[in-house]
């Protein structure tokens, strides 16, 4: 399956009463799809990112939700659904689309009584998913429009199909660029410590033929000093009221680095990722992972490295980003989103 794009082998799909989705932490050595019947399993691979990208998180979680339920009788199935639900909530804490879209199949469960409520389910998760698509392909659209004079993109960790229903979102407005025949770069960062910018998003990148530079996160100054960096374009996990963003780790570097050699930044987020109810950033959870992640490229390790410091996702104010793309509108600042 190794010399097998992601035009056909989609990240994830339904088939015939099971979820198939790519095991991205294989990716790109192996292109391995783990195909499950089981909502656990869901769970599990969201928990340790063969699943992963905030609108991906949310899409698979519903389809959890439809699993679950077609394994469930239909006594006391509403007990039963409220603890899924609840476990599958609790698995990362910071993208609110993983929230949203449970949010939307728990207004199904409501409907218990209702003969047809474990179709209703499956139908629902099905519409996330072709939505979460036709969003990316709205967001490509209205970014490709605002980007197309711009020659470079510096991004980070990966907005592309591995994270979405459909073609991305800051990867997605790239793609729909380079559809229109834009010959700029594409800036990668690595993305440590998961190294997402460098095996997920470089992948999609080749595959799509558009002109790719790998770094280390730590050369985003120099480059972006060296002038070589039209503008930044990322993704987002959670956006507050005032336009407050969380998203991968390192994103708040990047905005302090632009700010100061006046390169604008964009952020590319479908609606879902909008949490109406935080006035800003400073109630937004904040996942920290295992010190394992950081520590495992350094042999012997235990022995001396008593703690580390992981968080996953930082949080650039909303007063560092020059717009907010989703698949509604073109939001500028000052921000009431
Ligand atoms: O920890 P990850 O890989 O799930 O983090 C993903 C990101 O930070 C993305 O930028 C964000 O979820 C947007 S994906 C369209």
């Amino acid at each position: 399956m190794d010399h097998l794009s992601l035009e056909q082998v989609p990240a994830i799909e339904w088939v015939k009463g099971a979820l198939r989705f790519i095991d991205q932490r294989l990716l790109p050595g192996r292109l391995q799809v783990i195909e499950t019947a089981d909502w656990r399993v869901v769970r599990r691979s969201i928990l340790t990112l063969a699943i992963r990208g905030a609108p991906m998180i949310g899409i698979a979680a519903a389809y959890a939700v439809a699993l679950a339920a077609a394994k469930s009788g239909s006594a006391g199935a509403g007990v039963g659904m409220s603890k899924v639900l609840r476990s599958l909530r609790s698995a990362r804490p910071t993208a609110v689309n993983l929230s949203w879209a449970l949010g939307r199949m728990e207004a199904i469960i409501g409907q218990t009584a209702s003969p047809w409520w474990k179709s209703a389910l499956l139908a629902e998760a099905k519409a996330i998913h072709r939505e979460d698509s036709e969003r990316c392909d709205r967001i490509g659209a209205l970014g490709a429009g605002l980007l197309s004079n711009v020659n470079s993109i510096l991004t980070i960790c990966n907005t592309g199909r591995l994270a979405t229903g459909g073609i991305g979102t800051a990867l997605g407005i790239v793609h729909t660029l380079h559809r229109r025949g834009w010959k700029g770069k594409v800036y990668v960062l690595e993305t440590r410590p998961l190294l997402q910018g460098a095996r997920l998003t470089m992948w999609e990148l080749a595959q799509m033929g558009v002109d790719a530079t790998l770094l280390v996160d730590a050369a985003a100054a120099s480059l972006m000093a060296s002038g070589a960096v039209g503008c930044c374009l990322i993704g987002a996990d959670r956006i507050a009221s005032n336009g407050d963003t969380a998203n991968k780790i390192g994103s708040l570097m990047l905005s302090r680095l632009a700010g100061s050699m006046r390169v604008p930044l964009y952020v590319a987020a479908p609606e879902s990722t909008i949490d109406r109810s935080l006035a800003n950033g400073q109630g937004i959870p904040i996942e920290h992972r295992a010190a394992s992640e950081v520590t495992r490229l350094v042999k012997g390790a235990s022995a001396f490295i008593p703690k580390v410091y992981n968080p996953a996702f930082d949080i650039v104010p909303g007063g560092s980003i020059a717009v907010i793309i989703t698949e509604k509108e073109i939001y500028y600042p000052p921000y009431q989103v």
